[in-house]
């Protein structure tokens, strides 16, 4: 809801309010973002004052001599007019840097969401506050999108230049959010290929804070994503701040806390390697940044997060839709197979229950490893006789839906692309264009190169029934042609304009967002692609961090995850189906180890894994996800899923210890207290061999570790893991917790023992009783 009452604006969500004014000398401030207050009258009260202006200040003019912009909490900053904090928006004109803007009028409106850049959908309103610089001849719009059941609100700017001469932009955040400081500590995600979304806190220290890309994707450096929060004992309570980008490219974000403590929040394009020329009555838009508050700590604003993302940035068609089980391939066989081992994965797959199959990398061209026929789109006949069709086909006859992988913005300097285009590649005329992962990324600044992608895919989809579509992107971006410039953010939009083709024209094909992993885990992406996979690295430990920390910011359904071999490609670190089934089982499951191998025992373990997902499916795909003990912190990790009534909790132990202490299940979640809820673990599969030697304690015959005689009968049996089940009150859940076996502490076995091991996991249902 939007309210004017002049000089103030309040805006309000469900639980959050906002309160804009241009009181003094029609500057725009904000002078309360916080819990939802009862009326606009509270205004005068709220905002900040300033009797007299301090020592060293300079005022705002003469008509205003008690005020400096120094302490105005202003929406946007700019430079050479007293305020000294890292301006928002810098602007250069024929006249110098010096930008002065005021209010001049505002309009309420119906949401435009024709830009450049994703804007998340079915904002409820849209305020757009008009501010000039009438010497200059600047006119800057600045945006308010209210989202108010998710407690979010969007923001953008729109830039125009009225000047008869050029104006240009070289920085133009598209938020910038002034508040009182609280000895805030800033969450920062972090991470580097195979490692995506460490968290970090930090405790914010006077002067500026600031991370972001330049890497022309958004990259898994640093995620778009930052969380400022207060430093409470439990994650329910304090004040959180969350803010986002919708923008795939260079980012960054800024904390400053200035002399006065006041802080200053910046989140926008990156302007490193920025610049933007307008001529007269030329206009530029920033992309939409998102801002959300709660009172409830960290676990509030995760929430509003995951359920914005959930039903506004994701494409409405997407939205809620359960995603299907997938097995993918390429870790099984990555580039060497032919038609009759993927034919026998399939079959394999039906059996077990998947129900999508995607084939990975390899299928096209000459690509027989990654350095041959990126851009070659055309199905590579020898492996695959009969081509995608016959796969598709065979697909549908086994009750599968079929998929494939495609890195459509990428080139092989040994392709026929490569050949016929040498210059439709990021190059700057001077240098030799460098590799990375053996390719070059095609200019999707240039409209044949974006018409050729479009080409490629839609032509591809076409020529069989294909329903999913993994797109990868396994480099950064260098060698821009125009710098400083705006190539890195022509080269983002031109993607985009890319992409909302092919999904408007392919609206049932369900897209996955990849960068070799989460290297492009932004919203940008998200809202063209429903899900992404999260990272190369299939490790359920890793994966623990990874997941986990993505709830901060991002749904469970957007995040692919499968399990993989036991032993991961990527820490080499031995770990149960089981345990990565209960790690990827938050988010959309799928599969990727070679199923073709599966003995007796996996089989019968996988298939069971699978008919339980299906069972809790929406619960593990549209819940909110909790984590209230991050294992990267101790031994131990915790996660909720919660939907309505129900609710999953995982409990993941880092390492075996001995004398393990009381298991209890707390769940540190607003239940109803005076309920009755009753839970149920999930029973796992824990392997003969796991027991080493001591299987002779009660083999009959004898049996030697890794011989023969114990692989055979691990193929054949297993023993079973203790069934924890029972009922117990909200509020004992919340405080003491219900008690669950007593952990392995080094002899003696029953079906009373709970035996995790190093990595192991739990999985436990709880469901309130009506
Ligand atoms: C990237 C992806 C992987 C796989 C390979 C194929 O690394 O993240 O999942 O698709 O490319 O080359």
């Amino acid at each position: 809801m939007i309210e004017f009452k002049e000089p103030y604006f309040l805006l309000s969500t469900k639980n959050t309010s906002m309160i804009l004014s241009f009181k003094r000398g029609k500057k725009l401030t904000c002078e309360y973002y916080s819990s939802r207050i009862v009326s606009i009258d509270e205004a005068p009260s709220l905002e900040k004052d300033f009797p007299f202006n301090q020592g060293t200040s300079i005022a705002l003019d003469k008509e205003n001599p008690s005020i400096s912009e120094d302490y105005l909490k202003l929406e946007l900053s700019t430079y050479g007019r007293g305020d000294y904090h890292d301006p928002s928006l810098i602007l250069v004109g024929k006249e110098g840097t010096s930008i002065d803007l005021r209010y001049d009028s505002f309009e309420i409106r119906e949401p435009n969401y024709d830009l450049p850049t994703p804007v998340p959908h079915d904002a409820k309103e849209e305020l757009v506050i008009v501010l000039k610089d009438e010497k200059m001849g600047v006119v800057v719009k600045s945006h308010y999108l209210v989202y108010e059941e998710k407690d979010v609100f969007g923001r953008y700017l729109e830039i125009v230049n009225e000047n008869d001469g050029e104006v240009i932009i070289k920085k133009a955040s598209s938020c910038l959010l002034s508040l009182p400081n609280k000895d805030y500590v800033l969450t920062n995600l972090y991470g580097g290929w195979a490692g995506e979304l460490n968290r970090e806190d930090i405790k914010l220290k006077h002067g500026i804070y600031s991370r972001g890309s330049n890497a022309g994707l958004s990259s898994c450096r640093y995620n778009p994503f930052m969380m400022i929060h207060e430093d409470r004992h439990s994650i329910n309570e304090g004040d959180a701040y969350g803010f986002n980008l919708l923008y795939s490219g260079n980012h960054l974000e800024e904390a400053e806390l200035d002399t006065f403590s006041m802080l200053r929040l910046q989140i926008g394009i990156n302007p490193l390697l920025f610049e933007k020329s307008l001529q007269k009555e030329d206009k530029f838009v920033t992309p939409v940044a998102i801002l959300s508050y709660s009172s409830h700590g960290e676990t509030g604003l995760s929430h509003n997060m995951q359920g914005f993302v959930d039903d506004h940035v994701v494409p409405p068609e997407w939205s809620h839709k359960v995603r299907p089980v997938v097995y993918n391939n390429w870790e099984a066989t990555m580039f060497k197979f032919n038609k009759s081992k993927i034919i026998g994965l399939m079959k394999k797959a039906a059996t077990l229950g998947v129900e999508l199959f995607v084939l990975d990398d390899g299928w096209f061209g000459s690509r027989n490893d990654d350095s041959h026929g990126l851009g070659d789109w055309d199905v590579n006949k020898k492996k695959l006789p009969g081509g995608l069709k016959a796969l598709a086909d065979k697909a549908d006859k086994l009750g599968l839906k079929f998929g494939i992988w495609m890195e459509p913005e990428m080139v092989n300097e040994n392709s026929n692309l490569f050949a016929s285009h040498p210059d439709w590649i990021l190059h700057d005329g001077i240098h030799t264009p460098v590799e990375g992962r053996n390719q070059f990324v095609l200019d999707l600044a240039k409209e044949e190169v974006q018409d050729f992608i479009y080409d490629s895919v839609s032509s591809v989809l076409k020529s069989a029934n294909i329903s999913f579509l993994k797109w990868d992107c396994n480099r950064s971006l260098t060698d821009f042609a125009y710098m400083p410039g705006n190539h890195s953010y022509d080269w983002v939009v031109g993607l985009y304009k890319v992409l909302s083709r092919l999904v408007k024209e392919f609206p049932c094909v369900l897209f996955e967002n990849c960068a070799s992993g989460g290297n492009r885990f932004d919203l940008g992406m998200l809202s063209y692609f429903p899900q992404s996979w999260m990272s190369d690295d299939t490790d359920s430990y890793q994966r623990q961090i990874i997941q986990g920390n993505a709830a901060l910011g991002y749904p469970l359904s957007v995040m692919s995850n499968h399990v993989a071999a036991k032993t991961s490609n990527q820490m080499l670190r031995l770990t149960s189906f089981d345990s990565k089934f209960d790690t990827a089982c938050f988010g959309v499951l799928g599969y990727e180890m070679d199923i073709g191998e599966l003995n007796g025992m996996e089989t019968k373990i996988l298939k069971s894994q699978i008919e339980y997902y299906k069972a809790h499916r929406e619960l593990l795909q549209f819940g909110k996800l909790t984590v209230f003990k991050r294992i990267e912190e101790g031994n131990e990790g915790r996660f909720l899923a919660s939907l309505n009534d129900e609710h999953m909790f995982g409990l993941f132990r880092k390492i075996q210890l001995p004398n393990p202490p009381e298991g209890r299940m707390v769940v540190d979640y607003p239940l109803d207290k005076n309920a009755l809820y009753e839970y149920e673990e999930r029973q796992e599969s824990i392997s003969v061999k796991k027991f080493g030697h001591l299987v002779n304690m009660i083999s009959p015959i004898k049996l030697k570790e890794d011989g023969y005689l114990l692989n055979l009968l691990s193929h054949h049996m297993d023993m079973k893991s203790e069934v924890d089940k029972g009922m117990a009150s909200g509020s004992a859940l919340m405080n003491q917790g219900a008690f669950i076996s007593q952990e392995w502490s080094g002899v003696g076995y029953s079906d009373r023992i709970r035996l995790m091991g190093d990595f192991g996991g739990r999985l436990y249902y709880i469901k309130k009783k009506e």
